[in-house]
Order: structure tokens, then C-alpha cells, then sequence
């Protein structure tokens, strides 16, 4: 993630970036904004409608996209998925790992044992076997940048959704140490923590009276982020201008954690 182009100083240009969950909100901010800093794409998601329209839009842009539909939780998929990218574009220069659900709102006592294992399998378990396959092409190709979607609900509690508080710790514990692992490898793993952000994600959730202007009360910045607030750190962890940071993470909350 050295090479710097006359055409994106960011150096993104002419690198392929995996995204997990490309198809839809932060995913699919990112994508577009790779696109837009010259970044050929591998996309992956549950579905083929959302990144197939995305590839489209890097096509027109003279890039290189493929699509990849499947499954983060099962380690077939994911590896079919990321194998194909690498047939495809010739190396995978870095990933976003983003794929996320949020689960059921209820108090722990009265969650489901599905709702619980769903969670953690598609954000932990899907971030875990996603890095798996990225970390051997990487360590083949002599370096690389991951990137990881966790939370604002991975560095505090919120009542009524247990699980994916304690799926989106998780993302922030495993990306220190992987971070730790891979830091003499030329390899950078870095998390971001955003707060509510305007995406399908969240939909229901603030179409619940009051629960919109709860949130936004609740950000000191007065307002819920965007997309692609999120996909320009993202990015500027991908690329070589963040080269000292690994292992960390980057809070993206309008103040709302802020103590
Ligand atoms: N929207 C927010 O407020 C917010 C805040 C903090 C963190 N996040 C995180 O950002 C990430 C993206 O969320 P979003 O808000 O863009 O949601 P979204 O629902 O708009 O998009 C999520 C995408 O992930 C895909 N996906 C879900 N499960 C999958 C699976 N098992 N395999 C493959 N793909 C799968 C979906 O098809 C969808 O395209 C998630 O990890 C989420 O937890 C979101």
C-alpha cells in the first residue's frame, strides 16, 4: 500500500480492495469511494443486486470489479469467494471487513439462542474467517492493509442489545491482536467505531417514535453520521498515509462515547 499515483495521492489507485458486505450502507459508501480514489474492487455479500450495480458504476470508471455472493460465516464460502477475487484481479491489496447484523432488541434474559448465535457468528465468527484468508494472501504478497467495521457499542454498553455489543468488543479485541501478530509482517490491521450512521442497518430501529431524536440527542454533534463519513477513514487506513497505525482504532461518534 506504498505506491503513490499522481491520480490519488492517497495511493489507493490501482490497488484491489475485498469488501465484505459491499452491497449495502457503509460497504457500499466504501466501494464507491475506492472507486472514486481508483481502486479496483472485489465485492461480497449475501446478495447480488446491491454489489452488482456497484461494479457497474467501477466499470464505468475503467476499473476492475468482480462480485462474489456467499455467506462471511461459512469459511467455504468466504475462501471460494476471496480465491476467485485473487484469480481475478492477481493480488488483494487490502479488505474491509464489514459485514455486520444488528439482532434483536430485547434485555439479555429475554434473548433468543438464535438471535445470540447469529450475531456473533456474522460479526465475529465472519470478521475472524474473513482476516483468515486475506492474512495468507497477504503474507504471500509481502504485505497488505485490513481494515475492520466494528461500533461505537464496541468500546461502551447499550442496553437491549447484548450480542452485538459484545460481537463489536470482539472485533476491537481480535483486530489488537492480530495487529500485534502481523505488526513485523508488513501487515496493518486497524479497526473504526462508529456511532449511529445513516444506513438500512438502522432503518427500523429510528423509525420508532422518538428513537431518531434520542440518537441524534445522544451525539453532542447534533446530528447522525454518513456512509461515507466512514468510508474516508476507511480509506485513510488503507492506505499508506496511516503506515505507523496498527492495531488500533479509530472513533468515529460525534462525541457520543466521549466521557
Ligand atoms: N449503521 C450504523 O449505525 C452502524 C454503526 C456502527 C457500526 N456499523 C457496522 O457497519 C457494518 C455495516 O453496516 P451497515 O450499517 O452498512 O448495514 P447494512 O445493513 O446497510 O449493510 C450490511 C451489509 O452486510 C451484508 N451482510 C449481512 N450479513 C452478511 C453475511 N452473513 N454474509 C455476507 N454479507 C452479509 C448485508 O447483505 C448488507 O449488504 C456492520 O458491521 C455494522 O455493525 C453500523
Amino acid at each position: 500500500m506504498t505506491t503513490l499515483n499522481p491520480a490519488d495521492d492517497r495511493g489507493l489507485a490501482g490497488q484491489t480492495i475485498f469488501i465484505t458486505g459491499a452491497g449495502s450502507g457503509i460497504g457500499r459508501a466504501c466501494a464507491l469511494g475506492l472507486a472514486k480514489a481508483g481502486a479496483n474492487l472485489a465485492l461480497f455479500d449475501l446478495a447480488g443486486d446491491g454489489i452488482a450495480e456497484i461494479a457497474e458504476t467501477a466499470r464505468g470508471l475503467s476499473l476492475k470489479a468482480s462480485t462474489h455472493t456467499g455467506d462471511v460465516t461459512s469459511s467455504a464460502d468466504v475462501g471460494a469467494a476471496f480465491a476467485a477475487a485473487v484469480a481475478q484481479h492477481g493480488a488483494v491489496h487490502g479488505a474491509i471487513n464489514n459485514a455486520g447484523v444488528l439482532g434483536e432488541y430485547a434485555d439479555l434474559a429475554d434473548c433468543s439462542e438464535s438471535d445470540w448465535r447469529r450475531v456473533i457468528d456474522v460479526n465475529v465468527l465472519g470478521v475472524a474467517l474473513s482476516m483468515q484468508v486475506e492474512l495468507r494472501q497477504m503474507l504471500q504478497q509481502g504485505g497488505g492493509s485490513i481494515v475492520n467495521i466494528a461500533s461505537a457499542a464496541g468500546i461502551i454498553g447499550w442496553a437491549g442489545h447484548t450480542a452485538y455489543v459484545a460481537s463489536k468488543h470482539a472485533v476491537v479485541g481480535l483486530t489488537k491482536t492480530a495487529g500485534l501478530e502481523y505488526a513485523k509482517r508488513n501487515i496493518r490491521i486497524n479497526s473504526v467505531c462508529p456511532a449511529f450512521i445513516y444506513t438500512p442497518l438502522i432503518v427500523d430501529l429510528l423509525a420508532q417514535e422518538g428513537v431518531e431524536d434520542a440518537a441524534i440527542a445522544s451525539h453532542p454533534i447534533g446530528r447522525l453520521g454518513q456512509p461515507e463519513e466512514v468510508a474516508e477513514a476507511a480509506m485513510w487506513l488503507l492506505s499508506g498515509r496511516s503506515s505507523f497505525a496498527t492495531g488500533s482504532n479509530l472513533v468515529l461518534d460525534g462525541a457520543s462515547t466521549v466521557d
